[in-house]
């Protein structure tokens, strides 16, 4: 029987990446929240923050996952990096499928988003150190959220999709 696959983790992990191209693999359903965040408002996250906050933003989180667990269909779900906050949601996620967490470094992640302009939290801050402190903060939220941790640093793409699949 096919599992569904909630990928977790800081932004740049590769949730999105990683998603894509597993769900083209294996024909299953690919799904972002980010993605469905923004059709819901018809605007970027960026601009959400912006203009309505990250409270809002954040109950949006909460209510699109509320809403795929309702979903038959079997799916590779992307979650937004700050959807661990709140325990609602990793019981939500825990109920579609099998919470993966991709861990990587502030050094690996850094170095990803390093000419990112599309994630409001990293706007104007000294990516490394801020993206070191958060980390440090979510940390746990993350280890205790995930139902498989899966390191990524040093890995390349062909063996961290491997991992990934042996959870499919
Ligand atoms: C956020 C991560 C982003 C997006 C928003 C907030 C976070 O998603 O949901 O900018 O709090 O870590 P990605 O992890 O897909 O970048």
């Amino acid at each position: 029987m096919k599992n569904s696959i909630v990928l977790i983790g800081f932004m740049g992990s590769g949730k999105t990446t990683f998603g894509k191209i597993l769900s083209e693999r294996h024909h299953y359903q690919f799904m972002d929240t980010d993605d469905l965040i923004m059709k819901k408002e018809n605007m970027p996250i960026t601009e959400i923050f912006k203009t309505k906050g990250e409270d809002y933003f954040r109950q949006l989180e909460t209510d699109v996952l509320k809403e795929l667990t309702h979903k038959n269909d079997k799916m590779i779900l992307s979650t937004g990096g700050g959807m661990i906050l709140k325990q609602e949601n990793v019981a939500l996620m825990k109920s579609i499928g099998t919470v993966v967490y991709l861990k990587a470094s502030p050094h690996t992640l850094a170095n990803r988003l390093k000419n990112d302009t599309t994630r409001p939290l990293l706007k104007g801050k000294n990516k490394f150190l801020f993206i070191k402190d958060l980390l440090a903060k979510r940390k746990d939220y993350y280890e205790k959220g995930a139902d498989v941790i899966i390191k990524t640093d040093e890995k390349n793409i062909q063996d961290i999709l491997k991992e990934i699949e042996g959870y499919l």
